[in-house]
């Protein structure tokens, strides 16, 4: 059965360049970057190349980059890390209610060990009000850290007035771009931005690899203590073949496939929106991610659409794939207002730019059927308006 892939915004394919520039640092190159003899120094060279790469890529000095293992380490650090080295300062904390998982447990956390956390409501398409940021800030704020373009329903929030704030109240900003970062240009000067998180395996590179972008003075708590890796704030022997993979995969990152990306998105949305009783998550247009479709089919459980098209071999996702086992529904559905019901009936696809046109038509074609057959066997179905048992859907 062939696979249409649609869940890359759970993890994507690794590109073949990627696996070639890859290859050399598990084999031939595979020298520890500390190390002070040639096969170090090799790795180590690597190692700053990429480096460069992620750094330029944001508008970053190479020295602002710190490697991680990922998306949740690179926001765990610079949620701990500046909690706990601005204690003196402050324990408050702003963020947003449409977090992913691994900064708002991060912040629960917090909570048990002294810090007060302000979770901001967001409006009906996942947007951050800037007044309500600024309300929420007294003198004890020491950060602000929102997810620039949500996982699940797609939503891009305004960096430049968030920035602006948060500059202006001497208030740390930290963004989650694990989805949007090279999906849409960010500038971390432009948008006053301290810390950003990336991850590799969002963007067709190696599972495992993260960075953190850390604006150059601020003063943060690591997580992890050992040889002083990484300007002493991350300890551990560098995976040198990973980030490798990760600057390959950012450099193949072209602005054409977020316009290749877009309109496929928006075929999408305008063919699905077709099917009757159907609701999109999250806004239209540029303040969308390229590759993110979120659609409420009303009267079904997503988790029955997604096993109907796994069956055609067609991937999808219900929330986010780090939840999308749980029953509750969605918190960033709820946060947009949607009620229980809608939430469980939202499912979610996402496209990479290796996603075809042609594998979209496939979508279009074996999607109608599975919702109009579910509906009918569902006891929350669609009933037909003009029958007797109409009911009070
Ligand atoms: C917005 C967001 N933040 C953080 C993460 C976690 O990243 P990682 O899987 O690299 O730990 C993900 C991945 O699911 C994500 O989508």
């Amino acid at each position: 059965m062939r696979t249409i892939y649609l869940d890359n915004g759970a993890t994507t394919i690794v590109d073949e360049a990627v696996i070639k520039a890859m290859l050399p640092y598990m084999n031939d190159k595979y020298g520890n970057a500390s190390s002070t003899h040639h096969k170090g120094q090799e790795a180590k060279m690597a190692l700053e190349e990429s480096r460069d790469v992620i750094a330029k890529s944001i508008g970053a000095r190479y020295d602002e980059i710190i490697f991680t293992s990922g998306g949740t380490e690179s926001n765990n650090f610079a949620i701990k890390g500046i909690a706990f080295a601005n204690k003196a300062k402050g324990n408050h904390i702003i963020t947003t209610d449409i977090e992913h998982d691994c900064i708002q447990n991060a912040c629960k956390w917090l909570e048990t060990q002294g810090f007060k956390v302000t979770y901001l409501n967001v409006d009906k398409e996942g947007f951050v009000n800037p007044v309500e940021l600024e309300k929420a800030i007294t003198s004890k704020t020491i950060l602000f850290s929102a997810i620039h373009g949500n996982n699940e329903i797609g939503t891009l929030q305004d960096l430049d007035s968030l920035g602006k704030i948060c500059r202006k109240h001497n208030v740390l900003f930290h963004i989650d771009a694990c989805q949007s970062y090279t999906k849409t240009d960010i500038n971390v000067k432009k948008h006053n931005l301290d810390m950003m998180t990336m991850n590799s395996h969002k963007i067709h590179g190696p599972k495992g690899v993260g960075a953190l972008y850390l604006r150059k003075g601020i003063k943060i708590t690591p997580l992890l203590h050992g040889g002083g890796h990484e300007h002493n704030l991350r300890s551990g022997t560098e995976n040198v073949s990973g980030v490798v993979g990760f600057a390959k995969a950012v450099k193949l990152a072209g602005s054409s496939h977020i316009k290749q990306m877009t309109k496929l998105r928006d075929y999408m949305i305008e063919n699905l929106m077709k099917i009757q009783d159907t609701m999109l998550n999250g806004p239209e247009g540029d303040k969308r991610l390229c590759n993110n479709v979120n659609i409420s089919f009303l009267y079904v459980e997503g988790e029955s659409i997604g096993a109907y098209l796994d069956a055609k071999g067609i991937c999808s996702s219900t929330g986010s794939a780090c939840s999308s086992r749980s029953l509750e529904p969605s918190h960033v559905l709820i946060a947009i207002g949607r009620k229980p019901e809608e939430a469980h009936g939202s499912l979610r696809l996402t496209i990479s730019r290796f996603t075809t046109k042609e594998e979209v038509e496939i979508l279009l074609k074996e999607l109608p059927p599975i919702i109009t057959k579910l509906r009918k066997m569902s006891p929350l179905g669609r009933k037909d308006p003009c029958s007797s048992d109409a009911g009070g859907w």
